[in-house]
């Protein structure tokens, strides 16, 4: 066939091993360990968090001495009032919006001109067990928006910038076995890389990973599958590269065994190879098997094989991962379009960015599932992921639930930085059968043309085809009929907008060249409007061209639909997301281009696209029945419908009939009459196959509340979305209704946010705990050279009742920093005094934090000793609540002078931190809906959800949160 493109197969995700699986083993064949047993252990690092927003220590990061990570860097740095928080977490989305922030990114009060919003610190500490020294010790970050410094232990371990890109480490030399390790990381989220809300913090997982010393390498392995002539029929060829690590001093024959489980879990083929690895290196073993008559998988059949690896030397197992992949080719033809399985496959895509009502940027596992399943309802089989690299876990979702995907990278180049990058993303993504494709840029503008671009691609390009034989290369082109740089070297033509005769030109001049929609549309609407509301910052929903770059659903979609060597193509979007808020800007502050909404409520285009995309029946009306201003007047009726005849009615009289075109919509001006507009639907020989109703509703009296699912995971991460409406005294959802809706909930559960799909809506998605905090001033300071004992017992000098009148004046102001010890091995006494309330003492602690000690310090707080320091560069913190009492109270340190000069910083602030209060959750209705996020805790139970809303019946639903075992995790 002319210009077809490679492609197989494939590929997984490689999840550790839970199951065994048992059958007979060949000679070389180790029996599998029990998932107990195994030496790697792969466990979240999510739960408890510490987190703190500012950037309070600014010189954290000391680059002078290894180790000595300054303020919440340094492993003794006391965290105990910050919030705990989960992962994944995005604190952008707990701000206020502000009409001067950044519009493209949301109006998010985040960015440069809001430094105190834009750094933000996460603590954790964990555990290791004596019994794990010798085994690696990973860390991994699936993703950080953005430019995070992470320290263990106080040594700076990682800086890493980029906002969509995992990094991991190995933290072997650094951890502390047999006792208690501290993870530090400083994220700044000052600037940005995208034009579009981008979000802020740790917003996905973190893993600790304990493997031997030799073991699979991070993902280390690829597994796919090649036909003859990449037509699936027959047999299947398995090919499988295991890249291994050792970490040994000593060379290491490891032998690798594979065995691959059939979708309904049937043990099949069992191969197995060997490999010597010199001392700490790295190798790569090679196996392959045949395979008869595989599951295809596809979106319509997503079947999943596993791969389970068991890495074992000497006899000994010393690694076991199992490897989720699927079976099916791929491939990009010039003539005959997408290929899926060898045979033509349109591709009904949207591109997306990774962005939810209440959560933004950290979507939990299960709202990803949640968010692929609104997409298919429409129709959506493929999903470009916009203009990054995807959370594993929406491409986990992607192949269970059958979605395409095309896996774009955030930047191009081919310097080695993005290199490594790249490198990243195909060898974390390439076993995901849902992956069909990579793209390497979205529209480059400034180079798109040039030589250098085209040789940047070809570099790219080539890379691909190194590490990931069986998929295609495409580049999110903006031009039209234009063969110059990128285009002339790209193995896909990628088409943003620009549809019409210049693609079939280019198609016929450049007749070898595979081609893919990679954006069209970008449609704007707004849920439930129908009248352009510039003020508010509404669009009315009846799927017009505004912008001009934008495209009706309809129009572009017929293009397509007409040529099948175009592939099919992406929406511009399928979820709305916040930011580009075209073809407003503030009040409005999320865009307009959704299918769904930001909630995933659908807007009326989704039911175009049903029409066409699916085999449903489908019959729709727009707009609603409920406008008492406008009797008499011509309202725009529509239908979206794949029926071939469609007749209106209202209040019973017809009309009349009107013939579908395919790929078509139909629109009747009908004065407006309260009661009820219908419609029905007719097949080709006239029989009537589809009915729907829009109806004249009541004021609004009662609130419903609707869960997705009504049985959740008790395992912490699950989630249940609430759908919230109003109804009328006949039980109908009032399509208008705009009730401030106040939420309340009991039970294994907890709100993650709330949202409702307005656009322009500035209520608080998120309600997060505020603390009170309030500084007491620090007074009289007092200082003397004296004898101070090089531990913690007290002196006279410490006690409340010593005189301190005699000795020197410390000046705050006039004396920070300076050096008042002048000679090296001498000790003094700093003294000084606060008061506090009796309310003080009723609030949840008392902190003191010290500006610096050069060099060593002992601290007391009304005689008691509350810590010590050892390094000139800590700012120490104590908790000291305990030790203070209403009126006056006394801080006295004993201060050693190491080398060169010294003495205590008298920068000392004493904090009284309050309780934290929750403010009530609550969220205004947009056009009869608003949705509520619910997770589960780690308990079985119950979860009671009650709404109510001033004047409406209140609504109280339960969710059952079903006993599960948490995923593997650290305590
Ligand atoms: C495209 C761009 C998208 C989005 C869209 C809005 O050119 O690739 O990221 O900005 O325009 O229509």
């Amino acid at each position: 066939m002319p210009g077809i493109l490679v492609t197989n197969i494939e590929m997984k995700n490689t999840i550790l091993i839970g199951s065994l699986v048992v059958g007979a083993c060949a000679a070389l064949f180790v029996t599998p360990l029990a998932a107990a047993d195994s030496p790697r252990e792969h466990l979240s690092l999510d739960a408890n968090w510490k987190f703190h927003l500012g950037d309070d220590w600014p010189d954290a990061l000391h680059l002078e001495n290894s180790g000595t990570g300054g303020g919440p860097a340094s492993e003794k740095f006391a965290d105990a009032y910050w919030r705990v928080v989960n992962l994944p977490h995005d604190w952008a989305v707990e701000l206020p919006f502000d009409w001067a922030a950044d519009g493209s990114h949301g109006f998010k009060t985040l960015g440069v001109k809001y430094p105190t919003n834009s750094i933000g610190w996460y603590r954790r500490t964990f555990e290791l067990p004596k019994e794990n020294e010798g085994k690696r010790i990973w860390l991994t970050f699936d993703g950080v928006f953005r430019d995070a410094t992470v320290w263990v232990n106080g040594w700076c371990v990682r800086r890493h910038e980029g906002g969509y890109y995992p990094f991991r480490e190995d933290i072997t030399d650094v951890v502390h076995f047999g006792g208690e390790n501290t993870i530090a990381v400083r994220v700044d989220a000052t600037k940005t890389e995208g034009w579009f809300y981008e979000g802020a913090g740790i917003y996905r997982h973190v893993w600790l990973d304990k493997t031997a010393p030799v073991a699979v390498a991070p993902d280390g392995i690829f597994v796919c599958s090649r036909f003859k002539n990449n037509l699936p029929a027959d047999d299947a060829e398995i090919q499988i590269e295991a890249n291994l690590l050792n970490e040994l001093t000593n060379p290491a024959t490891a032998v690798v065994n594979c065995e691959i489980i059939s979708p309904d879990g049937k043990s099949l083929n069992r191969f197995s190879e060997s490999e010597k690895l010199e001392r700490k290196s790295q190798g790569a073993v090679k196996l392959g098997s045949k395979l008869s008559s595989p599951i295809l998988w596809s979106p319509e059949l997503p079947k999943l094989y596993r791969l389970v690896t068991t890495v074992s030397v000497k006899g000994k197992v010393v690694d076991q991962k199992e490897t989720v992949f699927g079976i099916r080719t791929v491939g990009f033809d010039a003539t005959n379009g997408f290929l899926l399985n060898g045979k033509h496959y349109e591709i009904y895509g949207t591109c997306n960015h990774q962005d939810h009502a209440g959560v933004g940027a950290a979507i939990p596992d299960a709202l990803q599932e949640f968010r692929v399943k609104k997409l298919k309802e429409f129709g959506c089989n493929a999903i470009r992921t916009s203009h990054n690299p995807p959370t594993p876990e929406l491409l986990d979702a992607c192949d269970r639930l059958g979605m395409l995907v095309l896996d774009e990278s955030r930047l191009m180049g081919s310097d080695s930085e993005n290199m490594k990058k790249w490198d990243d993303q195909i060898r974390r993504d390439r076993n995901h059968p849902s992956v069909a494709i990579w793209c390497i840029a979205n529209e480059q503008f400034a180079v798109q043309d040039t030589p250098q671009a085209a040789n940047v691609a070809r570099a790219m390009q080539d890379y691909v085809k190194q590490l990931d034989p069986t998929r295609p290369v495409t580049y999110a082109s903006p031009e039209d009929d234009v063969f110059r740089g990128i285009n002339s070297v790209i193995e896909v033509r990628g088409w943003n907008y620009h549809y019409g005769p210049q693609m079939d030109k280019y198609h016929a001049e450049h007749p070898n060249q595979p081609n893919v929609g990679t954006e069209q549309a970008s449609v704007v609407g707004t849920r439930g409007i129908y009248t352009n509301d510039g003020p508010h910052g509404y669009v009315a929903a009846y799927n017009v061209v505004w912008p001009g770059w934008t495209t009706t659903a309809e129009s572009w979609w017929s293009f397509f639909a007409d040529r099948p060597w175009l592939s099919g193509a992406f929406v511009w979007t399928g979820f709305d997301y916040r930011g580009e808020p075209t073809p407003y800007w503030w009040p409005c502050i999320n865009s307009h281009f959704g299918i769904l909404d930001t909630c995933g409520f659908p807007k009326d285009v989704f039911y175009y696209y049903q029409s066409w995309w699916t085999t449903n029946v489908v019959l729709h009306l727009l707009p609603h029945w409920n406008w008492p201003s406008k009797e008499g007047q011509e309202i725009l009726v529509q239908a979206f419908s794949n029926c071939k005849q469609v007749e209106l009615f209202l209040n019973g009289a017809s009309l009349g009939k009107q013939v579908m075109k395919p790929n078509s919509k139909l629109s009747w001006q009908v004065k407006y009459a309260p009661g009820t507009l219908s419609a029905k639907g007719f097949d080709a020989a006239g029989k009537p196959i589809a009915e729907t109703k829009v109806e004249t509703t009541g004021d609004a009296t009662q609130i419903q509340v609707t869960p997705d699912r009504k049985t959740i995971n008790a395992a912490g991460e699950d989630v249940s979305v609430f759908t919230v409406s109003a109804l009328d005294a006949q039980g109908r959802v009032v399509p208008v209704a705009q009730n401030k809706i106040n939420f309340a909930i009991e039970g294994t559960g907890k709100i993650l946010g709330v949202g409702n799909g307005d656009p322009s809506c500035h209520e608080p998605d998120t309600f997060v705990p505020t603390v009170l905090e309030r500084s007491v001033a620090v007074n009289d300071w007092r200082w003397q050279l004296a004898k101070v004992p090089h531990n913690s017992s007290t002196v006279p000098e410490y006690a409340n009742d010593f005189d301190d009148s005699t000795w020197n004046n410390l000046n705050a102001k006039t004396s920070g920093g300076e050096a008042t010890i002048k000679t090296e091995n001498t000790t003094a006494i700093y003294r000084a005094h606060f008061t506090v309330t009796e309310e003080d003492l009723k609030g949840a602690g008392a902190q003191i934090c010290f500006g610096g000690c050069d060099d060593e310090g002992w601290y007391f707080v009304n005689g008691e000793f509350v810590g010590e320091s050892h390094d000139w560069q800590a700012q120490p913190i104590f908790n000291i609540k305990k030790f203070i009492h209403a009126g006056d109270n006394v801080i006295a340190v004993g201060v050693n002078n190491v080398a060169g000069q010294g003495g205590l910083n008298p920068n000392v602030t004493v904090k009284i931190i309050g309780h934290a209060g929750v403010p009530p959750w609550s969220r205004s209705l947009f056009n009869g809906l608003a949705q509520i996020i619910v997770q589960s805790t780690r308990d079985a139970g119950e979860i009671k959800l009650t709404a109510t809303a001033d004047g409406l019946t209140p609504a109280t639903t339960v969710v059952q949160t079903q006993p599960c075992a948490p995923r593997p995790s650290v305590p």
